[in-house]
């Protein structure tokens, strides 16, 4: 087995419940895919991504691979409409915008209810996916930091269930990464509102982010 993941795509994968068929909406290589299949972590896999280019790009991959054809489908379509209810245990949406992940989430609720765990990888906004989780009724189940080319990356893992709201802002991990991505966080927010100042606009609403971040921050230690 010729392993292709990233340290970030190996813990999405880590994360894909064992034995049970998963779904990788927004496919594009197909590695992750191709690694729960040949891994024997999944039964059946689904590959599906909006656009032709990075669906060719996962067929030829697994078709260059020995796992049987029998064991996976590769779909053309936006978000969840390439899927039936009920056909994937594990939905991974990854390296896409919160907000983008979000209206994906949102456009068939009945299928993202029927997974039992949504995996998901805001590279921006997470916020917003955290406020449309806790608003539609899914509980965040994990949370984790991990570097991927230098780069801090948000995953969050989700199920159907009640939970009251946190700072939609702030990851609930103990993650190691946690004072270097809280740090990153802080210098872009400072830099934000320094801007705002400059031009004369109110930064009460991100001073107070900032507080909350700082506040979070003070409890990582060093
Ligand atoms: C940056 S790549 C991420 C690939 C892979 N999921 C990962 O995390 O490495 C984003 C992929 O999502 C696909 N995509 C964007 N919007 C989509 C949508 N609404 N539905 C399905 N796929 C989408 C793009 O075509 C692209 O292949």
């Amino acid at each position: 087995m010729n392993n292709k993941l990233t340290e970030r795509l190996q813990l999405l994968a880590d994360l894909v419940l064992p034995g049970k068929p998963a779904a990788d909406i927004g496919t594009d290589h197909g590695y992750l895919g191709l690694y729960l299949l040949e891994s024997g972590k999944c039964p059946f896999a689904v590959l599906s991504d909006v656009n032709e280019g990075p669906l060719a790009k996962a067929k030829q991959n697994m078709e260059e691979s020995s796992v049987d054809e029998s064991l996976y489908s590769i779909r053309l379509g936006g978000g969840l409409a390439t899927l039936q209810p009920g056909e994937a245990a594990s939905i991974v949406i990854a390296g896409m915008g919160g907000e983008l992940i979000a209206s994906i989430l949102e456009e068939f609720p009945e299928k993202t209810a029927s997974a039992e765990l949504l995996i998901l990888q805001p590279r921006t906004r997470s916020g917003e996916l955290r406020s449309w989780l806790w608003s539609n009724g899914y509980a965040i189940k994990g949370e984790y930091l991990v570097r991927e080319r230098g780069r801090i990356c948000e995953v969050i893992t989700a199920a159907r269930g009640k939970q009251a709201p946190g700072d939609p802002d702030i990851p609930e991990t103990d993650s190691p990464l946690l004072a270097e991505f809280l740090d990153g966080r802080i210098g872009s927010i400072k830099r934000i509102i320094e801007g705002l100042e400059k031009s004369g606009r109110d930064s009460a609403a991100l001073k107070e982010r900032l507080n909350a971040h700082e506040e979070r921050r003070l409890r990582c230690g060093d």
